[in-house]
């Protein structure tokens, strides 16, 4: 992409290796200057603005529109409906693979969820289109929405997550538990949130023919690119995606979703380009939430404080046409060794926008129930909640019963705990205030997260005046891909940083897979490293069989990259640069192709987690119940850190949704009407500045040779985990009330009653 140019400062030559380095993100400077150009920003000439008309209802269907009003609007063009909607190749309802989502895309006039499109209106401007989305004054037809999890009769979901079983079991857990000395049952609540990125899911899309071309956000060029050749019928070549930045996608950019459909259908309809941006409220239903959940943990002890049993249970919620079910208990299957293990997961259907992937699904709400239900346990132990995990985390993990890399987690709890000064801390609650007399809490969670790695393709070049490129249709999430990607390019090219041009964001790049479950540094990483081995290895072959080249006859010694220089790995004292080499053979350059996947052996093998440990304190106001997060310290054990810089502020963004899932986040659906009724910024609370406590991330060492041949795990996730038990679990050691319902509020902790 021409367009974008990311550079290092002279500051951050490396002279050697560029992994480890804590360079500061290469797009940082655009995107604070505001010349990152995201969707939104794109302008094609003759653009039209396309605004979406939404279901205020959740559940029937849509009786009347008057499009004749919008349409005499002086600068509307064109108002799409299900009567008149250009036709797809394939059915938007269909779904042949997991990684798809069904669509709302005006297929007809049924209403399945509360803002739900209806109808788009086209116009010369963002106002006039906004104006003609509202003189449509739909009438419907109503049916009552089915809201809360126990509106309905609920099943067996036939997969949880993407395929996962709703069922696994490992031992007897009844058995466990009859004979446990020890035992707690407790039910805890988590609330329906949206992911909030700063960048909604903004589309600009222009035919040209059977080519489309369109700027908007995407996780994963390749699988958007599919999922629309199948919708238009039209070969995937045909389809360019331009996704270079997103501001935030959390996972709701992962898979194409219907607004995205909606505005390349819209300009399909009109003939010229169309911008369609999702306003804020809209983006609470057609692309993708984390569902509510309600999950109920067993915990069974013996005399000794060891685990006997662990049974956690999920309900949880999906619309009534697609299939993703949150899967919270699989938590279980990883954190606390434990003879007998069972998870299971219901599921209602409810007349909701499809829930997606949210930031660690199932890891987030599952941690917080189960380090709750450990802290209960802890205390039922009468021991301290840290040496209740001490005694009880798993060495191998326990569904499965593969060893994993677990030694460091013992390092994260004893590093986070020093830093913390978790020692001083009293086992019984309401013993600690500060100063002003605020109740002050300390609490403790563990965090893990499984390392995974996709498929991947990337492409190197080395060009005859000694620099490199590297390229894949990969995208920067906001978390800093394109400076830790770009480092191992530099060490895979064997050249300092800004000797590599990496090209990045759009679809006709190598296809760098999706950019979602903390995959993506291995993913595209490893797909990076191969193909520099690759050119590498062209590059050694055109000098070691050249007999004027001082590393002819090399041969199976073979050569080391270094500093734009290949070098006989037995005689440093050879060597030859890339220029050289390239200008004998009179190429302007080599290429090379590298993939990534991973090792079905080590799969097989192994079982592939990062680990860590949350230590966190809160202060509350006895009296109005007001609570704080002041201070959290995390100790993360992820492998191999490409940017310790950038896995940090991974760690910190993680650690502050983590907050914010305990205290802040919640969406408020009215039960009458089955909207949510804080659609807002101003009312669905997430964590401000004045919110977020003081923050310490921990590196801990750790070198897995399994996960993939650099050693790098995820992230991106791992933080939330682990915090947001944590922040609850100080809230019971500040207050003495255990709150079993997220987000934790003040209400919740003065409210009398037992029914927290
Ligand atoms: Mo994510 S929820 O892996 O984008």
């Amino acid at each position: 992409m021409s367009e974008i140019a990311l550079s290092q400062a002279p500051a951050h030559l490396r002279h050697g290796s560029n992994m480890g380095q804590p360079l500061t993100r290469r797009e940082g400077v655009l995107k604070v200057t505001g010349r990152a150009r995201f969707a939104a920003d794109n302008h094609p000439s003759g653009m039209l603005y396309a605004v979406l008309a939404v279901s205020s209802i959740a559940r029937g269907r849509v009786a009347f529109l008057d499009v004749a009003a919008a349409k005499r609007h002086p600068r509307v063009v064109e108002v799409m409906t299900p009567a008149n909607r250009p036709p797809l190749a394939q059915d938007p309802d269909m779904r042949t693979n997991p990684f798809m989502f069904r669509l709302d895309v005006l297929q007809n006039d049924r209403v399945r969820y509360a803002n739900q499109p209806i109808a788009v209106v086209i116009a010369e401007t963002l106002e006039a289109a906004t104006e003609g989305a509202v003189l449509l004054s739909p009438s419907y037809e109503t049916e009552p929405a089915r809201v809360g999890l126990d509106s309905v009769e609920s099943f067996v979901p036939p997969g949880i997550g993407i395929g996962n079983p709703a069922e696994v079991q490992r031992g007897n857990v009844e058995a466990g538990l009859a004979a446990a000395s020890q035992r707690i049952e407790a039910t805890y609540e988590t609330s329906a949130q949206y992911h909030n990125a700063m960048e909604p899911h903004a589309i600009v899309a222009a035919w040209d023919g059977e080519k489309l071309s369109i700027d908007t956000p995407s996780q994963g060029l390749a699988l958007a690119q599919g999922r629309l050749a199948g919708l238009f019928g039209i070969s995937p070549e045909n389809i360019h995606i331009r996704s270079p930045f997103l501001g935030g996608g959390f996972g709701s950019k992962g898979l194409m979703t219907g607004p995205q459909v909606l505005g390349i259908l819209a300009a399909k309809f009109v003939g010229r380009p169309v911008k369609l941006v999702l306003r804020r409220e809209q983006m609470y239903g057609p692309v993708g939430h984390r569902p509510l959940t309600r999950q109920t943990v067993r915990i069974g002890v013996d005399s000794d404080g060891a685990l006997t049993a662990i049974a956690h249970h999920t309900k949880t919620a999906s619309s009534t046409f697609d299939e993703f079910f949150e899967p919270a208990s699989d938590i279980s299957h990883t954190l606390y060794a434990s003879p007998a293990i069972a998870t299971s997961h219901e599921g209602v259907r409810l007349d909701i926008g499809t829930p997606m992937f949210m930031r660690a699904p199932g890891e987030a709400t599952g941690s917080v129930a189960l380090e709750s239900a450990i802290d209960e346990m802890a205390l039922a132990c009468g021991m301290d909640p840290l040496a209740f995990r001490l005694r009880n985390y798993a060495e191998t993990e326990p569904i499965s019963g593969k060893p994993f890399s677990s030694k460091a987690l013992r390092e994260c709890y004893a590093r986070g705990a020093e830093r913390f000064g978790w020692a001083r801390r009293p086992l019984a609650p309401r013993q600690m205030r500060d100063g002003a007399g605020l109740l002050v809490g300390w609490g403790v969670g563990t965090a893990t997260f499984p390392a995974l790695m996709f498929q991947g393709q990337a492409r190197a070049v080395i060009r005859n005046d000694g620099t490199g490129v590297m390229e894949l249709g990969a995208q920067d999430m906001g978390q800093g891909a394109w400076t830790a990607l770009a480092q191992i390019a530099a060490d895979g090219l064997g050249l300092d940083i800004h000797e590599v041009e990496f090209r990045s964001g759009s679809s006709d790049l190598p296809d760098a897979g999706i950019a979602g479950g903390s995959g993506h540094t291995a993913t595209a990483g490893m797909a990076i490293h191969n193909a520099g081995a690759d050119v590498i290895a062209k590059l050694a072959d055109l000098a070691m069989g050249d007999q004027r080249s001082p590393l002819f006859g090399a041969g199976n010694a073979g050569v080391v990259a270094r500093g734009g220089r290949l070098f006989r790995r037995d005689d440093e004292g050879r060597s030859e640069s890339y220029a050289e080499i390239l200008a004998r053979a009179g190429l302007a350059e080599v290429e090379g192709r590298g993939k990534s996947a991973s090792d079905p052996a080590a799969q097989s093998n192994f079982a592939m987690h990062a680990h860590g440990a949350v230590f966190a304190e809160v202060k509350v106001d006895p009296e109005l119940g007001q609570i704080r997060a002041t201070r959290l310290v995390g100790a993360f054990a992820a492998g191999r850190i490409i940017n310790p810089r950038l896995v940090r502020s991974q760690y910190y963004g993680g650690m502050i949704w983590g907050v914010s899932f305990a205290l802040h986040e919640r969406a408020v659906m009215d039960p009458r009407s089955g909207r949510t009724m804080n659609p807002n910024l101003g009312e669905y609370h997430v964590p401000v500045n004045a919110d977020v406590p003081s923050l310490e991330a921990i590196l801990v060492e750790e070198n897995d040779p399994h996960v993939n041949a650099l050693g790098i795990k995820g992230v991106g996730e791992i933080g939330i985990t682990g915090t947001a038990g944590a922040v609850a679990n100080a809230v019971w050691h500040a207050t003495g009330v255990r709150v079993r319902k997220f987000p934790i509020t003040l209400d919740r902790l003065i409210e009398p009653s037992p029914a927290r």
